[in-house]
C-alpha cells in the first residue's frame, strides 16, 4: 500500500506534512513518487485565491484516478479545508472526496483512514474549537536532513484584516519550552545541524502561559545553549513584538542564524493601520536600525502585499520608498487577494490592472536591489552549512544570513559546515568554491 502527499502553502505545511507521512506510516503505507497510490493527501492552502483555484484543479483530476481505482482513498486536509462552509462545498463538487480535515484535527487521520477501511465511513473533522490543546510528541517522518523544522506554537491572534489564517488555524496555543528543548536537543544529537522554529509570530511565543514564565528571547537563549555544532533559525517575526531583547538574544549567540525575517505588508501607514497591524513605517525603520546596530549583517527579508483595498499611488509609492530605504536582502511579494470573512474583502478594490502594474514595478525594484546587495558578497569567506545536491551535482547551502550558495564538492560533504569563498553572483544566486580560509 503506497501513500503520496502534496503539499501547498508555507513551511507550516511542509512540516505539518511529516507528520501526515509518519501517522500513515504507521498505518502500514509506504511513500511513493510514482502514480501507483493507494491513499492521496492534499495538505492544502487557502492564503490567496490562486492557492486554492489550483489545489481545486488538483482535486478535480482526482475524479478519472478515482473511477479507474474505487478503492483509491482521498484525503483533503489544511487551512483550505478548514475554511467555513468548504467542507460541504468540496463534497459537492468532489463527492469522491473521503476524507477532509482541518489544520487542526490532522491526528484525526489515522482513524478516518481505519474508519473508511472498516465500515465505509466518511470523515469530515473541520474545526469546531478555537483553541484546541497543544499535543506534544508528535512524531514525524523527516525528510529533510540536515534541517529540521520545529513548532513552537499554533494559531494566531492577530487578525490582520487581510489574512485567513486566524480563521483556519485557531487561536495562538505555544508549546511547552520542556517539550520544545526537548525535541531540539534530540534532533542536534541525532545529527541535524540546523533548525527552524515555526510560528505565525514567534515573537508572542509564551503570551498564553497563565504564569508568563518564558518569552521568545527565554527560549531563543535556551535553546541556543544547547550544545553542539549547529545552528538555530526562527520565522516568522511580527514587527510590532519583536523587541530589543529577542535582537540582543540573537546578536550574543553564535548559534543564532542571523536572519531575521520581518514582513513589512506596506511602506504607508494608511494601509498598514487599515491592515491592523499595529505598527508604523517610522516603527518599523527604527527596528531595522536597532538590529543593523548590534548585526551589521544580518539578513533581513521581508513580505509585501500590493493592492490592500483604497491603495492609492502614493501609497504604493510609500512601499516603494520604504524598499528603498531598507533594501531587503530578499522580499516575498504578492497581490492582494480578497479572502472570504475577512475584513479586507468587504473593503473598496482596486481594479486588477492597478494591482498588476504596482508588483511589476515592486519586483523589479527588489530584483535590482538583491542584485546590487548579491555583489558585496564577491570575494568573501562565509560559513555554509552544506545541505543538498542539485540536478547538476552542484552542491548547495546557506550562509548564516539565509543567503544560497552554489559550489562543487562532493556529496558526502552534506551536513557539515565549510568555508565558501563567493567567486560570483547572479541576482539572487552566489557562485562559489570550498576553502580552508575563515
Ligand atoms: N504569519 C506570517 C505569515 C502569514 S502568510 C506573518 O504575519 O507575516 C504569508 C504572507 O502571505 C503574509 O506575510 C502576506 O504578505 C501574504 N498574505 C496573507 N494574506 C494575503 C492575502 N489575502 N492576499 C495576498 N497575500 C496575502
Ligand atoms: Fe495572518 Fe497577520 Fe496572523 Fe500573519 S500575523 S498569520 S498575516 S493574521
Ligand atoms: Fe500556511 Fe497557507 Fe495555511 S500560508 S498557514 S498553509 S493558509
Amino acid at each position: 500500500m503506497h501513500y503520496k502527499i502534496n503539499t501547498y502553502g508555507c513551511q507550516m505545511n511542509v512540516h505539518e506534512s511529516e507528520r501526515l507521512a509518519k501517522s500513515l506510516e504507521k498505518l502500514g503505507f509506504t511513500s511513493t513518487e510514482d502514480n501507483n497510490f493507494d491513499i492521496i493527501v492534499f495538505n492544502t492552502c487557502c492564503i490567496r485565491d490562486t492557492a486554492e483555484q489550483k489545489i481545486l484543479g488538483h482535486i478535480g483530476k482526482l475524479k478519472k484516478i478515482k473511477r479507474a481505482n474505487p478503492k483509491l482513498i482521498i484525503a483533503i486536509v489544511g487551512c483550505m479545508s478548514g475554511q467555513k462552509g468548504k467542507a460541504e462545498e468540496l463534497l459537492k463538487k468532489y463527492p469522491y472526496i473521503d476524507i477532509i480535515l482541518g489544520a487542526n484535527n490532522l491526528e484525526s487521520l489515522e482513524n478516518a483512514i481505519i474508519n473508511l477501511q472498516q465500515k465505509h465511513q466518511k470523515t469530515i473533522c473541520v474545526p469546531t474549537d478555537e483553541k484546541p490543546e497543544v499535543i506534544e510528541n508528535i512524531e514525524y517522518t523527516r525528510t529533510s536532513m540536515p534541517n529540521a523544522w520545529v513548532n513552537i506554537m499554533y494559531g494566531c491572534n492577530n487578525f490582520c484584516t487581510y489574512c485567513i489564517v486566524p480563521y483556519v488555524r485557531g487561536r495562538e496555543r505555544s508549546r511547552k519550552p520542556q517539550s520544545i528543548i526537548a525535541e531540539c536537543k534530540s534532533l542536534i544529537e541525532n545529527g541535524y545541524k540546523e533548525i527552524t522554529l515555526l510560528g505565525q509570530n514567534v515573537n508572542s511565543y509564551g503570551n498564553d502561559f497563565a504564569d508568563k514564565s518564558i518569552d521568545f528571547a527565554g527560549l531563543l537563549e535556551r535553546l541556543a545553549q544547547i550544545e553542539g555544532d549547529h545552528r538555530i533559525r526562527f520565522m516568522t517575526s511580527h514587527p510590532k513584538d519583536l523587541n530589543e531583547k529577542v535582537i540582543d538574544i540573537i546578536a550574543k549567540y553564535d548559534t543564532l542564524c542571523k536572519n531575521i525575517h520581518l514582513p513589512i505588508q506596506s511602506g504607508s501607514n494608511n494601509i498598514l493601520k487599515a491592515m491592523n497591524r499595529h505598527y508604523t513605517r517610522e516603527k518599523y525603520l527604527e527596528i531595522v536600525s536597532k538590529i543593523r546596530e548590534k548585526m551589521p549583517h544580518c539578513g533581513i527579508t521581508t513580505d509585501i502585499m500590493v493592492g490592500f483595498p483604497n491603495e492609492s499611488e502614493q501609497d504604493f509609492e510609500d512601499t516603494m520608498d520604504i524598499v528603498n530605504t531598507v533594501r531587503f536582502s530578499g522580499a516575498f511579494t504578492y497581490i492582494y487577494s480578497p479572502r472570504k470573512g475577512t475584513p479586507a474583502s468587504e473593503m473598496e478594490q482596486i481594479p486588477y490592472e492597478i494591482k498588476s502594474n504596482r508588483i511589476q514595478r515592486l519586483i523589479k525594484l527588489q530584483n535590482q536591489i538583491t542584485k546590487d546587495l548579491s555583489k558585496n558578497y564577491e570575494g568573501n569567506v562565509y560559513r555554509v552549512l552544506v545541505e543538498d545536491i542539485k540536478d547538476n551535482g552542484q552542491l548547495c547551502g546557506r550562509t548564516d544570513c539565509g543567503r544560497l550558495v552554489t559550489f562543487s564538492g562532493d556529496k558526502s560533504l552534506i551536513g557539515s559546515f565549510k568555508n565558501v569563498f563567493i567567486t560570483r553572483s547572479q541576482s539572487a544566486s552566489l557562485f562559489g568554491t570550498i576553502t580552508e580560509d575563515k
